[in-house]
């Protein structure tokens, strides 16, 4: 967690809480058993998914820091509430102790993610708990640095607090898979999104691929976007769709988006090359055609030479500028590659309920050299969803020993 400063910041800046609504841990009637139950249950869930909310308030915009919410309750009611709004500035716990002011001598606070324990420009969250004289802290889960992992916690304890860990701590993981990843692997979580015919195709035998889904798959493929650092695509996706590849929501952050080719024999009039909206960064071969990179440039494209052009070599490049989740929307070549080589953790499959043939028409995933059906990749925590008149099947490569 070597990049999650503190640095303060307006009041400006705090979340929107003035709704702040009573929420009340017993009635009158129950007994001090029944209510602590309860408290220990329930509420706590409640309130740990409030801080999963407040968290997502930040989505796509946090790394190389992870989403973070935190609540402040006093006597059964929402005090102070925050966010981590993006690495450079205040943590949630921070936003929320502001909030709460005097309020949080004797409160407890719920947390999404152990709070730190190192000196920044600061001091870590839990002097900052301790200080604010917080009786309780509830933890969604520890943090995944291994160097780190339960300092926060022990800190907190020794100054006589009490501290509960594992409340939602499934739900905790989930939304910060990207972060964990990239804390435990040192590269960002490669999420893998295709969209395909009932008959396994991508595109047609001419490569005209808009659309295979509809209209409800194609906006959750917007909101994934806007919650990924970066989106990849080949040369040829570039050449033969023209994307936005951008969130398509107003407020939304949009991912940069990123093209692999190798000669960057590209079209001069890809949507890609409109940077306004949203920027665009083109990984290529050293000394590869130069003029087109002069073109990128005053474009205000980025371009940046990679010794050796590979999923992994770009993966590299994306962990070291920050990212912790990026979305693989590429044809078959490059996502075989992307699979080959470990670049693809997540697969999010969409398959829509229609058939368009084609021997040759392409499909989701290239060449892997596996030839015996015993050697399919299996994928884990396989889970399927429907979505409008489209189906998705969600699940993950099982990870390789490193
Ligand atoms: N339905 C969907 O979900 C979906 C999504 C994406 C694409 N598509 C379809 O897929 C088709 C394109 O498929 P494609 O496989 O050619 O996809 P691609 O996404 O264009 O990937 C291949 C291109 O990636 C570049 N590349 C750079 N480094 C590479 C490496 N190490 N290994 C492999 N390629 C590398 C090359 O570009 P250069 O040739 O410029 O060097 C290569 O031509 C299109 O018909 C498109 O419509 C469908
Ligand atoms: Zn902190």
């Amino acid at each position: 967690m070597d990049n999650f400063p503190v640095v303060a910041q307006s009041d400006a800046d705090l979340p929107n809480y003035t709704h702040k609504h009573k929420l009340l841990v017993q009635s009158a009637v129950e007994s001090d058993s029944q209510a602590k139950a309860r408290v220990g249950s329930d509420f706590d869930v409640r309130m740990m998914r409030r801080c999963l909310e407040l968290a997502r308030c930040a989505l796509g915009r946090t790394s190389p820091n992870p989403l973070v919410g935190a609540v402040v309750v006093k006597d059964g009611e929402i005090v102070g509430e925050g966010f981590h709004p993006r690495a450079g500035e205040p943590h949630a716990e921070v936003f929320a102790l502001r909030a709460a002011g005097d309020r949080a001598r004797g409160a407890t606070v719920y947390v999404s993610l152990e709070p730190c324990n190192h000196y920044g420009r600061t001091p870590p969250c839990s002097e900052g708990l301790i200080a604010a004289g917080v009786a309780k802290v509830v933890v969604g889960m520890v943090d995944p640095n291994p160097l780190v992992a339960g300092g926060g916690i022990a800190r907190l304890r020794a100054a006589g607090i009490e501290v509960v860990v594992g409340v939602e701590t499934e739900a905790c993981q989930q939304l910060n898979e990207g972060f964990v990843h990239r804390i435990l692997y040192k590269r960002p979580l490669g999420i893998l999104k295709y969209a395909m015919t009932l008959d396994g195709k991508i595109a047609t035998t001419s490569g005209h691929s808009a659309w295979v889904t509809n209209q409800d798959a194609r906006g959750e493929v917007h909101q994934l976007r806007a919650a990924c650092d970066a989106v990849i695509v080949g040369g040829n996706t570039v050449r033969l769709d023209n994307p936005h590849l951008t969130s398509h929501q107003m407020e939304a952050h949009n991912p940069l988006r990123v093209v692999m080719s190798r000669h960057l024999n590209l079209p001069e009039d890809a949507r890609l090359w409109q940077t306004a909206q949203a920027p665009t960064l083109v990984l290529t071969e050293v000394g590869a055609n130069p003029d087109f990179q002069k073109f990128l440039l005053k474009q205000g494209v980025e371009v940046v030479e990679l010794t050796s052009l590979t999923p992994d070599q770009a993966m590299a490049h994306l962990y070291e500028r920050g990212f912790c989740s990026v979305l693989w929307e590429c044809g078959g070549t490059l996502t075989a590659s992307a699979i080959a080589q470990g670049a693809v953790q997540k697969i999010l499959a969409f398959i829509a309920p229609k058939i368009i043939g084609g021997s040759h028409a392409p499909t989701p995933v290239g060449d892997l050299g596996f030839t015996n059906m015993t050697e399919a990749i299996a994928l884990e925590r396989v889970r399927w969803r429907v979505v409008g008149s489209d189906c998705l099947v969600e699940g993950y490569l099982p990870q390789i020993k490193q």
